[in-house]
């Protein structure tokens, strides 16, 4: 199979790989769309050293089933089957596991992520069966590819307790900002608000149908207040940089919830009376526990309006080092490229 391998910074290129045999518990499937996510990004830059030379990335994908291990078979994982898988592999033993919040695993793996694990920026990918979640056939195939990052946004919202009360400040309009965003939609909050510097990520927001406001156009706090009508009552992060967070807390309320799930920081500093004298709480919020992305992966199945804003642009394996490059170069606009390792052609959009 060909497969978009890692070499180093800035050095991503396609090369021939063995094709990858299921095992007993294992599913097989032909790769139809894998999006390149931010620390896809971080990882070919260099930024991110959790990347490893050698390797093949990509955990944000779709494609069809083409066999399916001896001890694997069920809810509906026939070959020919369009299937998405949660990356998010955990060691099965644990407790945090048998409660299916498999990122609480201490031994947990992520597609992708991890070298030694077969990933989704090539033909073909190997996947747990228990990690495949089965969709509909005739929906477009690109937006199973959207779930994974759909459902990052969504933990973040249910780990925020978001509800119809809440007025909710969406910081970053990226990727999982807009997830993020769609999902507090999703938990029946009316007020949304995205705070996004860039024009051009605000007009794909709006388009999503939320209100924006641009944080270097003043003081984020009034104008957090003008368009709720109040302070935040939950906060979702999706930047994560000491800037985000402390104006963040500055336009919540007392008591409110602020949702770090961006990880733009390894460390910060914060204001620690805007914490404790307002009672506020900061919950960290890391990818997602098997239902919040199955339920990510029946509401995509249901096509909510707004998916068809999600992706900017579209490449074949061969297409996808300029792609990486262009992204890393910083002047491209696009929000999500997918790369279609399988070819552009048949993707059944
Ligand atoms: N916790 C998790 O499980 C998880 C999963 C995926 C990604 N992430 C993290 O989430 C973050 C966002 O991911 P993404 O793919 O959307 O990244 P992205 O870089 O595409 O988007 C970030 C957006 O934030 C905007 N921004 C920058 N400074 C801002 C500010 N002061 N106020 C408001 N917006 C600002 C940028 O213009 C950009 O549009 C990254 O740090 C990523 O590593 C976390
Ligand atoms: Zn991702
Ligand atoms: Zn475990």
């Amino acid at each position: 199979m060909r497969a978009l391998v890692y070499r180093g910074p800035h050095d991503i290129g396609v090369e021939d790989r063995p094709d990858p045999q299921p095992g007993p518990d294992e599913v097989l499937l032909r790769i139809t769309a894998t999006g390149i996510c931010g620390s896809d990004l971080h990882g070919y830059t260099g930024e991110n050293k959790r990347r490893h030379p050698g390797q093949v990335m990509g955990h944000e994908t779709v494609g069809r089933i083409v066999a399916v291990g001896s001890a694997a078979p069920g809810e509906g994982r026939e070959p020919g089957r369009l299937a998405t898988v949660n990356p998010v592999i955990g060691c099965g033993e644990c407790a945090p596991c048998a409660a299916g919040t498999e990122q609480l695993c201490p031994r947990r793996t992520v597609i992708g992520v991890d070298k030694e694990i077969s990933s989704a920026f090539a033909e073909l990918m190997l996947a747990p069966a228990r990690n495949v979640v089965v969709l509909p056939d005739d929906l477009p195939e690109e937006y199973g590819a959207l779930i994974e990052p759909l459902a990052v946004g969504y933990h973040a919202a249910r780990n925020g307790r978001v509800g119809s009360g809440d007025a909710v400040l969406v910081i970053g309009g990226g990727p999982i900002g807009q997830a993020a965003a769609l999902a507090a939609r999703r938990l029946d909050a009316e007020r949304v608000v995205v705070s996004e510097p860039s024009a051009a990520r605000r007009t794909l927001v709006e388009k999503l149908g939320f209100a924006t406001i641009d944080p270097t156009a003043g003081d984020l706090s009034e104008q957090v207040q003008a368009v709720l009508g109040g302070p935040a009552t939950a906060v979702l992060d999706a930047v994560g940089i000491g800037r985000t967070v402390g104006d963040g807390l500055r336009s919540s309320a007392l008591g409110a919830r602020l949702v770090l799930v961006g990880m733009g920081a390894r460390e910060l500093t914060l204001a620690a009376f805007d914490v404790s004298t307002f009672e506020r709480s900061v919950i960290g919020s890391f990818t997602y526990p098997s239902n919040d992305f199955r339920e990510t992966a029946e509401w995509v199945a249901s096509r909510p309006d707004g998916l068809q804003h999600l992706v900017d642009d579209r490449v074949g394996l061969d297409g996808a080092p300029d792609a990486f490059a262009r992204l890393a170069s910083g002047d491209l606009d696009a929000s999500k490229i997918m790369v279609f390792p399988s070819g552009l052609e048949g993707n059944g959009r």
